[in-house]
């Protein structure tokens, strides 16, 4: 080996990342299918056989989402993407975008819809809890916005907005187009674009489709496409522009950039897991396997942020016991059991611990091996916790 390069590389290892349990916010325990599918060789973005399982992600995509847009795609990069995507193509300069103020991923869509040159207008709903579909009704009335945000799972909060076809319905009163966030619904919680009358959804990979980030799924109504194709300026990303991607996307499969093969063939392999498993299943475990990890979690003395009416299955959002520092308790778990969750943001910073269920780490093996070192660490601390009378309701509850 040349000097230069030996000197580089000395010191530097093989890669060999610990072995997690992943139950925090994201991203999820990957299925052995996908990361196979990742290590199968490459062909053009361009290649007939890419063409080809394009097409099959696409298709998959639509049963994911439940709908039939045509406009459903995988954005290249990660869940921030298709919503920059979303939000920097449908959102024109001058626009009025209303957005919710009950977690970090409504203040994320409103950062995205100023940079979009949108005026920014809010409903208000505290952190933890969902929009009240009155307060939303009177936003819509005395702002008539263009577009209409909000997030169906807010991964900060444990919240699953609840209502959702009465808050569409009420936004096409007043025309205005609605864009979802379902990053971390898509594939664990259910979720239906069409019938709801959703114009436009995204979501991330990395949730309860347990795939690694990098490609993301994307999907427009033809209405919204309608709006996006009838601007009158170009949007502010050449990278995210619908209208330019639909050259590759769309019937001609011409180069636009060169997608990310790798993510794509593991996107395709998670979809297929969830074809396989039937979509409406796959919300009823994910329901199944969180409530036991619910159940887990209170029989052992602690306390759930959000009542059951919204809670989200794939992201449970769990008080931390007085007087202690929810930031040790994650980092104890990652040391003693190569476990992650994850700790509050935003206005429950310090409160709420953030446990996430989803897909491929929605099995009744993390589920009890969570309860169990939750417990553990708690104990260790001097936590009133009982542990066992955790795992033996979780146990029952997997019973059911
Ligand atoms: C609700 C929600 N929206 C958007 C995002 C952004 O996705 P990413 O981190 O993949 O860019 C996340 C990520 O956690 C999320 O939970």
């Amino acid at each position: 080996m040349p000097d230069d390069i030996e000197r580089t590389v000395s010191g530097i290892g093989e890669l060999a990342p610990p072995e997690r349990t992943l139950m925090g916010p994201g991203p999820s325990d990957v299925h052995p299918r996908v990361l196979r599918a990742m290590s199968t060789p490459l062909v053009g973005h361009l290649d007939p056989a890419f063409v080809e399982l394009m097409d099959d992600v696409q298709a998959l995509l639509r049963e994911a989402f439940r709908t039939d847009n045509e406009w459903t795609i995988p954005v290249s990069g990660t869940g921030s993407a298709a919503m920059e995507a979303a939000i920097g193509n449908v959102v024109e300069p001058g626009e009025t975008v209303l957005v919710p103020t009950n977690g970090y991923f409504g203040g994320r869509m409103a950062s995205m819809a100023r940079r979009a040159g949108g005026d920014v207008v809010e409903v208000d709903a505290p952190w933890g809890e969902p929009l009240d579909p009155g307060d939303v009704a009177d936003a819509l009335a005395d702002h008539e916005p263009d577009v209409f945000g909000f997030v169906h799972a807010e991964t900060s909060t444990g919240v699953c907005q609840p209502n959702v076809a009465e808050l569409t319905a009420a936004a096409h009163d007043h025309d205005a187009v609605v864009i979802a966030d379902a990053v971390t619904s898509l594939g664990g919680v259910e979720l239906r674009v069409d019938e709801w009358d959703i114009d436009v959804a995204y979501a991330g990979p990395q949730k309860c489709l347990s795939c690694p980030p990098g490609a993301s799924p994307l999907t427009l109504s033809d209405a919204a496409m309608d709006k996006v194709l009838s601007r009158d300026d170009p949007p502010r990303s050449w990278y995210l522009d619908l209208s330019l991607l639909e050259g590759y996307w769309g019937d001609d499969r011409s180069y636009h950039h060169t997608a990310p093969i790798t993510n794509v063939y593991a996107l395709r392999e998670a979809l297929r897991l969830v074809a396989e498993e039937g979509i409406e299943n796959r919300w009823q475990r994910h329901e199944r396997l969180a409530g036991a990890l619910k159940a887990g979690i209170e029989a052992m003395g602690l306390e759930m942020n959000v009542p059951d009416e919204y809670w989200l299955p794939s992201l449970n959002a769990v008080r931390v016991p007085d007087g202690i520092d929810d930031g040790d308790v994650c980092t104890a778990l990652l040391e003693r059991y190569d476990l992650e969750i994850a700790s509050g943001l935003g206005d429950l910073d310090g409160d709420i611990f953030r446990i996430g269920c989803m897909g491929r780490s929605a099995r009744p093996e993390n589920v009890i091996y969570t309860v169990t070192a939750l417990g553990d660490v708690l104990e260790s601390m001097g936590v009133a916790v009982d542990p066992d009378a955790g795992v033996t309701a979780a146990r029952r509850a997997l019973e059911n």
